[in-house]
């Protein structure tokens, strides 16, 4: 047995600073999914919010001052030093270039300090892969619905770095989807949990909203029309009506339901077309209550089995950065570089990783 290999993760790309530490038990040959042995993370949410969304300069300097205490914490949570680190991996992109910048930066300053190799990992594979960190790791093959913030695809997974795209979106990503259906109604952001709140106290059948593709057999996603269509029937909306707030939690609950109905037929479509029976879904929007309900029941019902990533691990987190470098270097598919040269990649396609 070769000796466990710890990889720290830290993720910068937006507006969540995450460092972990996950540990491969049996080092780069075993065949288990790596160990969370420690992780901290500092959301700017509040620093965001007076601004009602992510303000790039702020996100990069806030980065900067919460990334070495955010360190300090991982490594006394592992009751470890910096010499228990093996290799560094980072956030290497999508996401927004300064705030990239500051995580890539650190990461690779620690690697040479430390003489360790560093790795840059795809943010949206650390979502994809966040399941095996839960106490009931999929197996691959799998079909994956990724939806976060910037992102909504389906996608086929046959392995680590083996990933091939079935359908995205044309315009909205679903997280935006919500993000802009929130602001129009005057909730906070992130936008996703808010509606999802407001939601709660309202009928998803009050207001007709589309679900834009449904028909047919593609797999791609558009959500601008039913933004359009949302604001279209809030505008007929009197804010005076004694029912007004009603009025709101009904929209609010349309608005998701229609988002949901779309993200599950597709998922549903992913299934039937590739043939397989296991789904993963990643990413902040993967922490929708209704969207998991409805996948689950759909799901159940042809036999599939649905995983989701600990709830505290479907935003952003440094854990899936971790994770996803160890699962790397654990399948032979990414290999760790002494070259401190550093980039990032603002725009990255995961299908070229
Ligand atoms: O994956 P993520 O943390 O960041 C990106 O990589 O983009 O996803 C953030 C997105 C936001 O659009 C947020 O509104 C959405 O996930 N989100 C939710 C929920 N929690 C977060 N959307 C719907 N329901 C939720 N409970
Ligand atoms: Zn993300």
């Amino acid at each position: 047995m070769s000796a466990p290999l710890r990889v720290l993760g830290i993720e910068s790309s937006c507006d969540e600073t995450g460092v972990a530490l996950v540990e491969l038990p049996e080092g780069m040959d075993g065949l288990a999914p790596p160990r969370l042995l420690a992780q901290a993370l500092h959301s700017q949410i509040d620093m965001h919010q007076a601004y009602g969304g992510v303000v790039p300069e702020l996100a990069s300097r806030d980065h900067i001052r919460r990334a070495v205490p955010l360190l300090r914490e991982t490594l006394a949570g592992a009751g470890l030093g910096l010499e228990a680190v093996d290799v560094v991996a980072y956030t290497r992109g999508p996401g927004l270039a300064g705030a990239l910048l500051v995580g890539t930066g650190m990461a690779c300053a620690l690697g040479m300090a430390l003489d360790r190799p560093v790795l840059g990992v795809h943010h949206l594979e650390g979502h994809l892969l966040s399941p095996f960190l839960s106490a009931d790791p999929p197996e691959f093959p799998f079909v994956a619905l990724l939806v976060s913030g910037g992102h909504t695809q389906l996608m086929q997974v046959d392995g680590v770095g083996r990933y091939t795209m079935l359908g995205e979106t044309i315009d909205d990503a679903a997280g935006e989807a919500f993000d802009k259906t929130a602001k129009m109604l005057g909730l906070g952001y992130p936008g996703g949990p808010a509606l999802a709140g407001l939601a709660e106290q309202g009928d998803d059948a009050a207001f007709k909203l589309p679900r834009p593709l449904m028909r047919g057999d593609l797999l791609d996603f558009s959500f601008a029309g039913l933004k359009t269509a949302m604001w279209t029937q809030l505008n007929k909306l009197d804010a005076t009506a004694p029912n007004a707030a009603q009025a709101r939690a009904d929209l609010a609950a349309s608005t998701q339901a229609a988002i949901v109905d779309v993200l599950v037929a597709k998922s549903l479509l992913a299934l039937k077309q590739t043939g397989l029976k296991r789904m993963v879904v990643a990413g902040g929007v993967g922490a929708n209550r209704r969207l998991r309900v409805q996948l689950d029941a759909q799901c159940g019902r042809r036999g599939v089995r649905v995983h989701y990533p600990e709830l505290h691990l479907c935003t952003d987190n440094g854990a899936m950065i971790a994770l996803a470098g160890a699962m790397r270097l654990q399948s032979g598919q990414g290999v760790a570089t002494r070259d401190y040269a550093f980039d990032v990649k603002p725009r990255w396609d995961l299908s070229a990783v």
